[in-house]
């Protein structure tokens, strides 16, 4: 089925702000991760049945350096350390897909930063 948008600047942030100071965010704004490890940011997604899925994450990193996160899923870290490298700017968003599992229902999807850079920029995730 078609994917599914979840704005950034709607979930439940935890060490992070909803910004709007760069250009090509989908929705009202981005979330700017605090630059320290253990930033995150959480959505709940609905998912019509249990099963596999493809988790995107639109995100942008004007920086030289990797901005890596741990996506958890229900609480449970089901990828660690993704990588999030460099984008041309700021303003220039790119893509991060990664497969998932849901179950039916409600479910919890978090991006964790792993580092005390904090995590990149994030627009939306999409699944
Ligand atoms: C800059 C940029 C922010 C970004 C931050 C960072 O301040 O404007 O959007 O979040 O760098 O390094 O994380
Ligand atoms: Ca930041």
């Amino acid at each position: 089925s078609a994917a599914t948008d979840y704005q950034a600047e709607d979930a439940k942030i935890s060490q992070g702000t909803v910004a709007t100071n760069h250009t090509g965010y989908s929705g009202t704004g981005f979330v700017d991760y605090t630059n320290v490890k253990g930033s995150s940011v959480e959505f709940t997604v609905a998912a019509a049945a249990a099963g596999p899925a493809s988790l995107t994450l639109r995100y942008a990193n004007g920086t030289g350096t990797d901005r890596p996160m741990d996506l958890s899923v229900n609480g449970t870290v089901v990828a660690s350390a993704v990588s999030f490298p460099a984008t041309a700017d700021w303003n220039t968003w790119a893509s991060k897909s990664v497969g998932v599992t849901l179950k039916a229902g409600s479910n919890t999807i978090r991006a964790t930063a792993t580092t005390a850079n904090g995590g990149p920029n994030l627009d939306r995730i999409s699944l």
